[in-house]
C-alpha cells in the first residue's frame, strides 16, 4: 500500500466484545469500523456477557452486514472462568444478570483464544475489550508471552470510586467474570480502564437518541429499533437514559486526546463470592484509569459513525 506523504498507517486493533442485539458494543464496533484511518480492525472476538457468546456472534454479524464491513469474527468463551448462573442466583437482587438470565445454548466451537494468539504472534496490536475479560484472561493464561505483543489494552469495565451497576459494588463486565478481570490486572500488559466513573458522565438521553433515530440508514435503523424498543426503551419511555459505556472506550481508543484526566492507580478485583464480588479495590496492580473525558466529543464520534450513509 502506498501512503501519501505524511499519512500514517492505521494502528492494528482487535475488538473483544459481548454484543447484545444492537447494544453499546455494536455502536462501539461501528464507530471503530467507520474510523478506519485511525484504527484497522483485524478481527472481533465474542465473549458471553450481555448475552451468551453464540447469540452475540449472531448479533455482531448482523451489525457487520449493516455496516458493509466483514472483519473475521471468532466465537469465544461461553462461560466465565469461575462464575456460573447458579452462583449468580445466590447473590440476591441484581440490576442485570446478562446471559445468566437467559437459557444457556449448547456451546459452539470456541476458536477466539487460539485465533487471537496466532494473530498476535504475527504482529503486535492493541485490544479494545468491551465485555467480560474471559477471552483475554484465557489467552494470557494459555500463552503468557503473548502479553509482550499487546501494545495496549483498553478496557470498559469496573467501578473505581463510584457504585456498581449490577450490585452496589460491581460493574457488569467485572461482576460477570471477576477472576478474569483480576488475572488481566495482574498481567504485565499496559491497561487503560474506562470505568463507570467516567461513563456515568456520558449520558445518552432521548434528545441524543433522536439525533440518530431520525436518520434512515441500515445502522441507524438497528439503533432506533434496539435503543427505542429494547433497552433503554426511548420510544416508550422518553425520560429513559443510558450511558456511553463501550462507545466511550472506543472513542478513547480511537482518539486518546478525549481524555481529560487519567490517573495510574494500584488496583485489584474482589474474587470472594459475596456482596463485593467483582468490585475494584486498592491492590498491587498498576492500571491507568480514565476518570474524566470530553464526553460530548465521544458522543459526536459515535453519532457520526451511526448516521453515516
Ligand atoms: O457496565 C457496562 C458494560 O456492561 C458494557 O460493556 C455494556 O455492554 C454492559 O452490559
Ligand atoms: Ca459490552
Amino acid at each position: 500500500m502506498i501512503l501519501q506523504a505524511g499519512a500514517m498507517a492505521a494502528a492494528a486493533w482487535f475488538i473483544d466484545a459481548d454484543p447484545g442485539k444492537f447494544s453499546d458494543d455494536s455502536a462501539a464496533i461501528v464507530t471503530c469500523l467507520r474510523n478506519s484511518a485511525r484504527m484497522s480492525v483485524k478481527g472481533i472476538t465474542v465473549v458471553s456477557g450481555n448475552v451468551w457468546a453464540r447469540d452475540g456472534s449472531r448479533y455482531v454479524r448482523e451489525t457487520l452486514r449493516a455496516v458493509g464491513r466483514h472483519p473475521p469474527v471468532h466465537l469465544g468463551s461461553q462461560r466465565p472462568l469461575v462464575h456460573t448462573p447458579e452462583m449468580a442466583k445466590r447473590q440476591g437482587e441484581l440490576e442485570f444478570a446478562g446471559a445468566f438470565g437467559e437459557p444457556e445454548p449448547q456451546p459452539g466451537r470456541e476458536t477466539a483464544v487460539d485465533w487471537l494468539i496466532g494473530e498476535l504472534e504475527r504482529r503486535s496490536a492493541s485490544i479494545l475489550a468491551i465485555g467480560p475479560l474471559t477471552n483475554i484472561a484465557r489467552m494470557l493464561e494459555k500463552k503468557p508471552a503473548i502479553a509482550a505483543r499487546i501494545e495496549k489494552l483498553v478496557i470498559m469495565g469496573g467501578a473505581v470510586d463510584v457504585p456498581g451497576n449490577v450490585t452496589k459494588a460491581a460493574e457488569f463486565n467485572f461482576w460477570f467474570d471477576p477472576e478474569a478481570a483480576q488475572m488481566v490486572f495482574a498481567s504485565p500488559v499496559r491497561k487503560i480502564l474506562a470505568p463507570l466513573d467516567v461513563c456515568n458522565k456520558a449520558v445518552v438521553d432521548k434528545r441524543r437518541f433522536d439525533e440518530v433515530a431520525a436518520v434512515d440508514t441500515p445502522v441507524a435503523r438497528l439503533y432506533r429499533e434496539s435503543f427505542g424498543n429494547g433497552y433503554p426503551g426511548f420510544l416508550t419511555k422518553p425520560d429513559a437514559r443510558t450511558y456511553l459505556w463501550d462507545e466511550l472506550a472506543a472513542a478513547y481508543a480511537l482518539d486518546p486526546s478525549i481524555a481529560v484526566k487519567v490517573e495510574t492507580r494500584r488496583l485489584d478485583v474482589v474474587t470472594e463470592l459475596g456482596p463485593r464480588y467483582g468490585a475494584v479495590v486498592q491492590g498491587p496492580h498498576a492500571v491507568e484509569v480514565l476518570l474524566e473525558a470530553d464526553t460530548d466529543r465521544a458522543w459526536e464520534m459515535t453519532k457520526a459513525a451511526l448516521i453515516r450513509k
